[in-house]
């Protein structure tokens, strides 16, 4: 039985640990609560007892024959503290001991994450940006908050994410996870676009981002610093991932391409509506009339095919030496682009992902596809009922541009996702 260490710090976040501490018992870790003096303020001892089943105690005072302050932290394969405050980012960051988590959080030498949630001003503050650095430079893994409403009427970034997408996060340290994204930036769009026939009805698609959002939180769990672009999705957040809401499809292409600027991958797994109305009518169009205005259709940008041209297009003019432009610090090869010298335009993605919904010849359409839009990958998959679409399962498989495929047998979506980021990652290497 794995023992994880459930450390609680002063913030009215404090109510969603105890969901926290849910999902780690009933999926079989044997949990130890270490809350703050103050966290106990917000929920009280008896709570985290009965919930763990373990004694709860903040002080390194108490059962001291058993050396608590040194014995919970070496004996802990993971500690996790959710919610983190700015305060005890603060003393952690600084190796301070004076109560029994942040002795215990000296003598952790399992993986420790930290879920921090405050307000927007504190979590941007230079002291507690300064200790989050520190803390990451040393190996802990301090989740992004998310954001959105705050204590009171302030929104921002600052919230707690949602105990099930902490909870994939140390899941995901206790198997064991890889850190081969650490220092790159990628971007994944997910869901599926809206184009507006009026203020009530729009033209959409089935996607409901499952996919997309596996792809965020598994690049989340290998170290990356990642954008999702979420067109109409109502899944939660995934811990850590940069979250952008976008509706339309212009509104995809425009959050998609400014995050692309400094990205070192982008996966287009949302599904894009081709078409648009040509008028999107200010008022909600009435029935009164016997017949129906046709809807006429105008054609949307395809942004996939815009990153590929893109990338081409910087490519060509920027040719130097022996091989083609990469940007500056990204770790350039083979003669490429001339030191310091930044490529026209900025810097565009090394590797670009595309995804294929095909319903039938789906190897020979998605090969013609990859082809047309000058993406390194084309995540194939077939869909029809229920295949694909709102389901947790995904089968497909992956065509490269050198003309090699790679088959993802039906599992989880997350599975899929981590054969994707496996062949991004040899790309970027
Ligand atoms: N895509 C895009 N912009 C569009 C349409 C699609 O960026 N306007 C992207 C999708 O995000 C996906 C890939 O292109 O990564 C393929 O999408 P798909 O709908 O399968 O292809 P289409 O371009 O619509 O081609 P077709 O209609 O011929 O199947």
């Amino acid at each position: 039985m794995t023992s994880v260490v459930l450390g609680v710090s002063a913030g009215i976040a404090v109510y969603k640990s105890c969901e926290l501490l849910r999902l780690f018992t009933e999926s079989g870790h044997d949990v130890r609560v270490v809350p703050t003096r103050d966290a106990l303020r917000f929920v009280g001892e008896p709570t985290w007892a009965a919930l763990s089943g373990n004694p709860v105690t903040t002080e390194v005072w108490q059962s001291v024959h058993e050396v608590p302050h040194v014995r919970i932290g070496q004996s802990a394969d993971l500690v996790v503290v959710a919610p983190a405050t700015a305060d005890v980012l603060a003393r952690a960051a600084h190796g301070m001991a004076d109560d029994l988590l942040t002795n215990t959080l000296l003598t952790a030498r399992c993986p420790v994450v930290f879920a921090p949630a405050m307000h927007t001003e504190m979590w941007e503050h230079p002291a507690t940006r300064a200790n989050v650095a520190t803390l990451r430079e040393r190996g802990a893994i301090v989740i992004e908050p998310a954001v959105g409403r705050l204590t009171g009427a302030d929104t921002g970034p600052g919230r707690l994410p949602d105990p099930a997408e902490i909870f994939e996060v140390c899941r995901r340290v206790l198997a064991g996870g890889r850190e081969d994204l650490a220092g790159r930036h990628v971007v994944v769009s997910a869901g599926g676009t809206r184009e507006a026939i009026d203020p009530v009805r729009f033209i959409g698609n089935r996607s409901s981002g499952l996919q997309g959002y596996a792809l965020a939180r598994t690049a989340v769990a290998r170290g990356a610093e990642v954008t999702l672009v979420a067109a109409n999705v109502t899944l939660p957040d995934p811990a850590g991932a940069k979250v952008v809401r976008v509706e339309s499809a212009r509104q995809l292409r425009d959050a998609v391409l400014a995050a692309a600027e400094h990205a070192d991958a982008v996966v287009m797994a949302a599904a894009v509506a081709d078409f648009r109305p040509v008028r999107q009518s200010d008022t909600k169009i009435k029935k009164s009339s016997a017949e129906p205005d046709p809807i006429h259709l105008v054609k949307n940008p395809d942004i996939l095919a815009e990153l590929g041209e893109i990338r081409r297009a910087r490519r060509e003019t920027y040719v130097v030496g022996d091989g083609p432009y990469e940007a500056p610090g990204r770790g350039a090869g083979n003669g490429a682009g001339a030191p310091g010298e930044a490529a026209p335009g900025g810097p565009c993605p090394r590797v670009i992902v595309g995804f294929a919904a095909e319903t039938d010849d789906v190897l020979a359409n998605g090969r013609a596809k990859l082809r047309r839009k000058g993406c390194d990958l084309l995540v194939v998959n077939q869909v029809g009922e229920n295949l694909a679409f709102g389901t947790p399962d995904n089968a497909a498989v992956v065509l490269t541009a050198e003309g090699d495929s790679v088959d993802i047998p039906r599992g989880p979506k997350e599975d899929l996702a981590d054969v994707v980021w496996d062949l991004v990652a040899q790309r970027l290497a």
